[in-house]
């Protein structure tokens, strides 16, 4: 059995700084001590991207700090928010693969995990800055893991979902390349769940017959009217993280709504 938590789009800000009122770290801290306390015997989490708002040094110092004293293995890897030479200068121990990109491999006594980096790598400001993509590099690094991986179950974490998931303004920020990926997903059939970030909302579903799972962010909520266009709007609604445990025949999704759990928690303590 193996169990992985997942924490997305984190979004953390230098001190002082909020998004709609929220501090990043605030709603962060009782998420991972959730976290702790609840799964102590979590084989890893996974850090799906958007680590930081603005991909700036402070803000990188700031979640390292976070995550010091975090008990829990943490694996990482980077979204459209995140700039990643920043964030490789402040995780060195993150490791990359040949081409420099944050991806990596996790085998697990019975499955493999396979962390990709879909940060398009374009200047701050770039029209195109908020989507995602796997270049031929990327796509060739997953096909040999994929291949490596032979008939284990494999688990894919990435930042951009590879299809659409309903919200007008985030299908337009997806992953570009989405079909080739699947293609090739296609082509090893050994991939039983897609994880992903990036639209700040629990979803979930298949595609092409893969299912995927989304969840939502400790911070900041995407808006539920699937026309909104604007992809700046965000609610103030309780973070969570996810949890993946794997069966003897399958795996199972949870999402933790822990902002809930803990006011919860408070209530029944103060009775
Ligand atoms: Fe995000």
């Amino acid at each position: 059995m193996t169990k992985i938590l997942v924490f997305t789009d984190l979004h953390m800000l230098p001190e002082g700084k909020r998004i709609i009122g929220l501090d990043p770290e605030q709603r962060l801290r009782p998420g991972l001590a959730h976290a702790a306390r609840m799964h102590p015997d979590a084989d890893r989490v996974i850090l799906t991207g958007d680590l930081t708002h603005y991909g700036d040094d402070a803000s990188y110092q700031r979640l390292r700090r976070v995550l010091a004293d975090f008990p829990l293995p943490v694996s990482i890897t980077i979204g459209n928010h995140d700039d990643r030479r920043t964030f490789i200068r402040h995780f060195p121990e993150e490791s990359l693969d040949e081409n420099g990109f944050v991806q990596r491999v996790i085998d697990f006594e019975d499955m493999r995990a396979v962390i990709l980096d879909t940060n398009l790598g374009v200047e701050r400001g770039h029209p195109d800055h908020a989507g995602g993509v796997l270049c031929e590099k990327r796509l060739a690094w997953l096909d040999q893991q994929l291949a490596a991986a032979a008939d284990r179950p494999v688990v894919i974490f990435m930042h951009h979902p590879p299809h659409d998931t309903g919200f007008k303004g985030m299908d337009a920020i997806k992953l570009s390349n989405g079909e080739a990926f699947h293609d090739l997903i296609a082509r090893h059939g050994n991939v039983r769940q897609i994880v992903a970030g990036h639209v700040h909302r629990t979803i979930s579903g298949s595609h092409r017959g893969v299912p995927f799972a989304v969840f939502k962010s400790p911070l900041h909520q995407q808006p539920t009217p699937f026309e909104v266009e604007d992809t700046h709007t965000s609610v103030d609604e309780p973070g969570a993280y996810g949890i993946l445990i794997t069966t003897a025949q399958g795996l199972l999704v949870h999402t933790e709504d822990y902002d809930i759990a803990e006011s919860a928690r408070r209530a029944v303590d103060k009775a």
